[in-house]
């Protein structure tokens, strides 16, 4: 077990220091330091633990962060890069998408479910890269054995194996040297239009015994999907059925079914497993949204519900799984909310308490939009530059217009409502309205953007409180 976790931690989970991944997260969010700082430690402490040996190991527990920040400032944008480049089986969840035990919805053990379920394609995806080079050489071997079957005695193998053929002694000197001139084709891709008709195996990967595992899954999503995969193996019958199709395709194809005969699927559920328990990180979104304690308005009753819910997973519990049990122990639990209405302390105390590390986002700058403009890798200037590119136009924004569009987004949210760096979109949309539809009629051109351009397109509308109310 300890092997193996250290096996995949090196694998898999990437070991960044604190200092690598906040680079990292500095490439898309802007500002916002503390949070950065806070998630990269975490981060960094799940692999430090893993290098602690012996049974002090086990008593490190995570240390669950708790985000607060106004909408609009960076805190769901954190969580997705960090997903990215974690490496670690990661899930973000909105806390309302949740409902009590009881009541229809989805519950909070369905979390569980679906990190292992990303575990699992995960580990797949790595065994696969192991196997690939094997299973395209079978495939090969296997399409030549459709366009080309061997004469030799009716062997009922349809398909040999790299080694049978290679050994077979009874082929007739003119058949190999007929098939590796195919080979030769075949490599040089002169066959790939060739029809071929091939045997198609009805899902090779598929667990072991789905009959059993419905009555192990608990949960709702799980039988369906199970059942799923019960009629779907039942309807096909245990009996491949015939395909007709392009060379290339069927070596495709051949290649994913090799690929999954050529792995373990229960070494990989054992890896995802372990993978999971000693890596999975959880982002629950919105959980100022379940937050709300005690009598009053009906929905009340399920939000606290989900609290409740959310107290033993949190905290470390077991979860039945298709996959078997698992431990949430270690699982790293990063929730964040605007708060903007509830408080922290709005949350049952249990709950509280097993968020220890607050961190809060600050209020996003006229000088952080300016940048928020220009410097993260997908911004928004970056990417309406693509867009217009697409139609032959160079489209350019000059500081002055860079700044007068951080100003008019900054002013509006003043005025108006604060939505953080969500108004650079709704000004830049409206900024760019015109170019955008005239776009395919006005031909290649060059087209610059200056303070000048900004403000006569959003003077009228930033001026007029009641119209950026509707417009932007
Ligand atoms: N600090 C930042 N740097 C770069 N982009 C940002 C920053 N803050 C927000 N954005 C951009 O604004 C948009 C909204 O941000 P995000 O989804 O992170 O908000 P949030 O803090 O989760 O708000 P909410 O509380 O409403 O969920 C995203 O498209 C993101 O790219
Ligand atoms: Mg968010």
């Amino acid at each position: 077990m300890i092997e193996q976790s250290k096996e995949i931690a090196e694998k898999i989970v990437k070991p960044l220091t604190p200092r690598e991944i906040v680079r990292e997260l500095d490439k898309y969010i802007v500002g916002q330091a503390k949070a950065k700082k806070s998630v990269a430690i975490a981060l960094r402490n799940r692999w430090r633990r893993q290098q602690v040996q012996g049974p002090l190991r086990e008593e490190i527990a995570p240390k669950n962060i708790l985000m607060i920040g106004p909408t609009g400032v960076g805190k769901t944008e954190i969580a997705r890069r960090l997903a990215r480049l974690a490496g670690s089986p990661f899930i973000k969840v909105e806390a309302t998408k949740f409902t009590e035990v009881g009541y229809v919805g989805r519950d909070v053990e369905s979390i569980v479910r679906d990190l292992i379920h990303l575990a699992v394609n995960m580990v797949k995806e790595e065994e696969h890269k192991n196997v690939e080079e094997k299973a395209k050489e079978m495939a090969e071997e296997q399409v030549l054995d459709i366009l080309l079957p061997p004469r030799v005695e009716p062997k009922y193998e349809p398909r040999p194996d790299l080694q049978d053929i290679s050994n077979e002694t009874s082929v007739s000197p003119s058949y190999s040297s007929t098939r590796e001139k195919f080979r030769e084709m075949l490599r040089q891709g002169k066959l790939n239009e060739r029809i071929v008709e091939l045997e198609v195996n009805p899902k090779a990967s598929m667990p072991s015994s789905p009959m059993v595992e419905v009555f192990a899954a608990t949960g709702l999503e799980d039988i369906q999907q199970n059942i799923q995969e019960m009629i779907s193996s039942l309807s096909m019958g245990a009996k491949s059925k015939k395909r007709k199709v392009k060379v290339t395709d069927a070596i495709k194809i051949l290649v994913q079914e090799n690929m999954s005969k050529l792995i373990d699927m229960d070494k990989v559920v054992e890896k995802a497993v372990s993978l999971v328990e000693q890596f999975g990180i959880v982002f629950l979104d919105e959980i100022d949204k379940v937050a709300g304690r005690g009598g009053g308005s009906s929905p009340d009753v399920s939000r606290e519900g989900v609290q409740r819910d959310l107290l033993p997973i949190v905290e470390g519990t077991t979860v039945s799984t298709k996959y078997g049990m698992i431990k949430t122990d270690h699982i790293l639990f990063i929730a964040s909310g605007a708060f903007h209405i509830a408080k922290p302390s709005d949350l049952l105390p249990e709950l509280q308490g097993r968020f220890p590390i607050r961190v809060e986002l600050d209020g996003l700058t006229q000088e952080d939009f300016k940048r928020i403009l220009v410097e993260p890798e997908n911004a928004l200037t970056i990417q309406y530059q693509a867009l217009m590119g697409t139609e032959g136009i160079n489209i350019t924004f000059d500081e002055g217009a860079i700044s007068e569009i951080a100003k008019m987004a900054f002013d509006v949210n003043e005025q108006t409502e604060n939505i953080g760096a969500r108004r650079l979109h709704t000004v830049i949309e409206r900024l760019l309205e015109e170019v955008s539809f005239e776009a395919p009629d006005i031909g290649p051109q060059e087209i610059k953007i200056t303070a000048e351009y900004v403000r006569q397109r959003l003077q009228d509308v930033i001026t007029n409180q009641d119209l950026s109310r509707f417009i932007l």
